[in-house]
């Protein structure tokens, strides 16, 4: 084996470059995949690690289970050449590695508590195999103190060894997204921290041989973890703030979407573009996350907290925008025909963790509408399994329906027009658009009742 923390960071880069430095990634979901076949792009001998046999055994085979661009070509490429394997045995990959990179998911319970069970459970299982002069370099994202004071803890108390003396421990929160995560972690400057300067600088060199983006250090793992909590609640926060006016607008008779554009013509106006709400497993997550470890300091994060309940009541503001159009043509939402548009948490990913859609589906479900959904990324029977009806055309989903909500702004939904969605529909249908993508005065001058996040002018 070798111990990284006593090498010079160019002579492990060397080493890494040439084959002979050995890594294991534990975790081959969206994040740790990519890592994994980037390292050994980068030289090293990479042994990913999952606890789902069937993941691994799929990699083995040299396919990848995740639909990720470029990224099944690398899993072939290095399964073929012998730089990666998988096996679901945790304790004995730990022992042959010199460095353990750790990418499992770090998540919230139903009472919105974090959960970092699965970091605990795979601690334990490291530290079995661990030996002096391992590297353990945490990616996943958690409360400011968690790697201290739970990984960093049980790590010793299981393997008899102490941390900054006998093993390292190094930081580095993921920066990337679904659909682009190979690009992403290969291009995006990245934070790293380590609990001290060996175990700082031999994460930097592994990081560096996988990026090309700059690598900013920072001065403890806490700061780390932090700003991935800052960076991404940052954008939940504006996104609040981009529904809070948005829902002031429909009352006040403004269309959102023009204030926007003309407040952001002021360099330090940067207002972002209102939604159904906010899904991913990212945004709805991590504020929680932050909220926790801020109850523990006695701290009280209110704005997070409140762009948290704008965003998480989007759905139900939504429910209000449909059953009012269906009010002004004398219908309701009971045994009304509403088609959802759009099931995915984003634009263009087939992904549907924490999206708002489904909230609006249970909510208009609640209130007795008959649901259609279509979705381009997602077939009927994908759709059934989530337990509603859908139809596998749009003209099939929209036709005779009373009312459709346009929830997420994917490429196939840029070309509906507003003449043809209101011809296809019943006589007087609503349109409820949450993407602001149908053209409100086409749609009215097609005798449609529309209704659009943010969109006050109609309502006057
Ligand atoms: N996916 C993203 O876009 C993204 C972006 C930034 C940060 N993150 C963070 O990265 C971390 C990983 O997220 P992800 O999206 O890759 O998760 P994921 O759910 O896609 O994959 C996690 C993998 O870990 C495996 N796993 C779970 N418990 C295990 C255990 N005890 N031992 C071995 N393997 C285990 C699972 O089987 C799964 O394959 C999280 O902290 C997440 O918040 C994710």
């Amino acid at each position: 084996m070798v111990n990284l923390l006593e090498l010079p960071p160019e002579e492990l880069k060397r080493l890494l470059a040439r084959g002979d430095i050995s890594i294991a990634v534990v975790g081959l979901g969206w994040m740790g995949l990519p890592t994994a076949c980037l390292l050994a792009e980068a030289g090293a001998k990479v042994v990913g690690v999952d606890i789902n046999p069937s993941v691994v055994e799929r990699l083995n085979k040299g396919t990848s289970h995740l639909d990720e661009p470029g990224l099944e070509r690398l899993v072939k490429k290095h399964m073929r050449s012998g730089k990666f394997k998988a096996t679901t045995k945790i304790e004995e990959a730990s022992s042959q590695s010199d460095a353990i990179v750790i990418v499992v998911p770090t998540l919230i319970d139903q009472s919105k508590k974090p959960d970092y069970s699965a970091i605990e459970n795979v601690c334990k299982e490291i530290s079995k195999g661990m030996h002096k002069g391992s590297l353990i370099i945490f990616t996943g994202t958690c409360g400011p103190g968690v790697t201290e004071r739970i990984t960093r803890s049980i790590l010793e108390k299981h393997s008899g060894l102490k941390a900054g003396e006998d093993f390292g421990v190094g930081y580095s929160p993921l920066r990337a997204m679904g659909g682009r995560a190979l690009t992403d972690l290969q291009n995006y400057n990245r934070v790293v921290a380590g609990i001290d300067k060996k175990s700082l600088d031999s994460t930097c060199a592994i990081l560096s041989a996988m990026t090309e983006g700059e690598l900013i250090k920072v001065r403890n793992i806490r700061t780390a973890e932090a700003t991935k909590l800052f960076e991404t609640i940052y954008r939940d926060v504006n996104i609040g703030l981009a529904n809070e006016f948005a829902i002031f607008c429909e009352k006040a008779g403004i269309d959102y979407m023009e204030a926007m554009a003309a407040a952001n013509s002021q360099p330090y106006s940067h207002l972002l573009i209102p939604g159904a709400g906010v899904g991913g497993h990212c945004l709805p997550v991590y504020p929680y996350m932050l909220l926790d470890e801020a109850r523990s300091h006695g701290a009280k994060l209110k704005i997070v907290k409140a762009s948290r309940s704008i965003n998480e009541d989007m759905p139900r503001h939504i429910v209000g925008l449909a059953a009012d159009g269906l009010k002004s043509i004398g219908k309701s939402l009971r045994r009304g025909r509403v088609t959802v548009l759009g099931i995915s948490y984003r634009p263009n990913v087939k992904e549907v963790r924490y999206s708002p859609s489904f909230e609006l589906l249970s909510l208009l479900k609640r209130r007795g509408a008959r649901i259609t959904i279509y979705d381009p990324r997602f077939s009927c029977d994908e759709i059934g399994r989530f337990g509603y009806r859908a139809e596998p055309t749009l003209k099939k989903a929209i036709e005779k329906a009373d009312c459709v909500i346009i929830v997420v702004a994917h490429d196939e939904f840029k070309k509906l027009d507003a003449r043809e969605l209101a011809a296809l529909m019943g006589r007087s249908p609503v349109i409820v658009d949450c993407t602001h993508l149908v053209d409100s005065v086409q749609a009215e001058k097609s005798r449609a009742i529309y209704r659009g996040v943010g969109q006050g002018i109609w309502t006057k």
